[in-house]
């Protein structure tokens, strides 16, 4: 796709070490892009992003389920953007001997971790190891501990000696180790929503804190499954994996991580409309701090960050389908405190979250290739 000639790096921009790039890769820099998983929801949103994407040369979609197709069979809205099929293979050894290659995961759970090794082997014999970067969508590389990966997913890790070799890609508190990182794990959708609305309150004891987090159909993937079956769903409302969802550890972790200390209570719902999450999160405010405290909290932390809008009252998923925004909302009475959190599952959850990881890495803006309002009304 958009396939014109590979240009080379900037001086001195081209070479990774294992787990770090060496050099910042400037503005002018053009990439490739391989999807692993491409006929999925992920996979077709990284193509729609990309395929706008200033810095991206070509991209490679890779599909066992839908080799040979045109893209835009499976996705009508690629229709006149491109008329190219999927990959059987991604074919490494044919890729352009200059330029960053920037690998997206967008699998099921278990996949990328089973294949990790054998890639980064074809990578190395291919002769572009130090030219990839990996962006893993699925929550195969989120954790670090392999007790806790078997706890959430209810299954050993594939590669439990890689766990922790990945950074976690959540941009507004992770950029430092993001910028130049080779290896980044996205977040999940939930994970993103609770965290963005709870890491201000880095330091303090929160006690007890319920976290409710809606989801649309689109959170479930690509393939027809009973919970997203439309005359089973559309008109349905319900709470699913109360208290033992996958994405709690995954939170715990960089809660923990910023001196956080909350029993945290997560229950996911799913709702009756296609794409968006929204979360709302309760709790006592500790002794000290009173709201003044707490929105200085979201200032401080979100001033600067381009893809957090902060929002009077209720954040609306309206304002952020289609967009790589998440709105927060607070309100506080007495000491009894909210945050709201609304986001697009498959963007600021996932893939355009994702381009945006991918940028930071490759030392660009973060905001090149998702600089867009919504639709409205949707
Ligand atoms: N949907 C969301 O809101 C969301 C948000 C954040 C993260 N994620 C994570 O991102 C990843 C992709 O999600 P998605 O919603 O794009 O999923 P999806 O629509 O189900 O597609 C995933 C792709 O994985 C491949 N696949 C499906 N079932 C498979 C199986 N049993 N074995 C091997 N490959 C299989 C297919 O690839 P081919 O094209 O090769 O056939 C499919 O296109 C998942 O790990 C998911 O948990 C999803």
């Amino acid at each position: 796709m958009n396939r014109i000639a590979p240009r080379a790096l900037p001086c001195g921009a081209s070479r990774l070490t294992s787990s770090r790039h060496t050099g910042v890769l400037g503005q002018a820099l053009k990439s490739h892009a391989v999807i692993l998983g491409a006929a999925g929801y992920g996979g077709g949103e990284l193509l729609r992003l990309l395929l706008g994407h200033p810095n991206i040369q070509a991209i490679r979609a890779v599909s066992k389920s839908q080799a040979g197709q045109a893209v835009w069979i499976t996705n009508p809205n690629l229709r006149g953007f491109t008329d190219d099929a999927y990959y059987a293979e991604a074919d490494w050894d044919s890729l352009p001997g200059t330029g960053a290659i920037v690998v997206f995961s967008a699998q099921p759970h278990f996949e990328l971790a089973a294949q990790l090794e054998e890639l980064e082997s074809r990578w190395a014999s291919a002769g572009i190891a130090d030219r990839v970067t990996l962006i893993d969508l699925s929550g195969d590389f989120r954790l670090s501990n392999a007790a806790r990966f078997e706890a959430a997913y209810g299954q050993p890790h594939p590669c439990a000696h890689r766990l922790g070799s990945f950074v976690y890609g959540l941009p507004e508190w992770k950029a430092p180790e993001i910028r130049g990182a080779a290896r980044i794990a996205n977040p999940g959708c939930f994970a993103t929503a609770l965290q963005l609305a709870l890491l201000p309150l880095h330091g303090l004891d929160l006690g007890f804190v319920a976290a409710c987090g809606v989801t649309g159909s689109s959170g479930s993937g690509a393939l027809p499954s009973e919970t997203a079956h439309h005359p089973t769903r559309a008109h349905d409302f319900r709470a699913y994996k109360a208290l033992e969802h996958q994405h709690q550890a995954e939170m715990e972790g960089l809660l923990r991580g910023q001196g956080i200390t909350a029993e945290l209570s997560f229950v996911p719902h799913s709702a009756p409309m296609v794409r968006g999450i929204f979360a709302t999160v309760q709790f006592r405010l500790p002794d000290g701090l009173d709201e003044a405290a707490l929105r200085q909290r979201f200032q401080a932390a979100y001033g600067n960050a381009p893809f957090i809008r902060q929002v009077d009252g209720s954040p609306r998923l309206l304002s952020v389908v289609g967009t790589n925004f998440c709105e927060l909302g607070l309100k506080v009475n007495g000491r009894g405190a909210v945050i709201f959190a609304a986001l697009d599952n498959l963007i600021k959850g996932m893939a355009g979250q994702a381009v945006q990881n991918m940028n930071l890495s490759l030392g660009l803006s973060e905001k090149t290739g998702l600089w867009a309002p919504g639709v409205f009304p949707a």
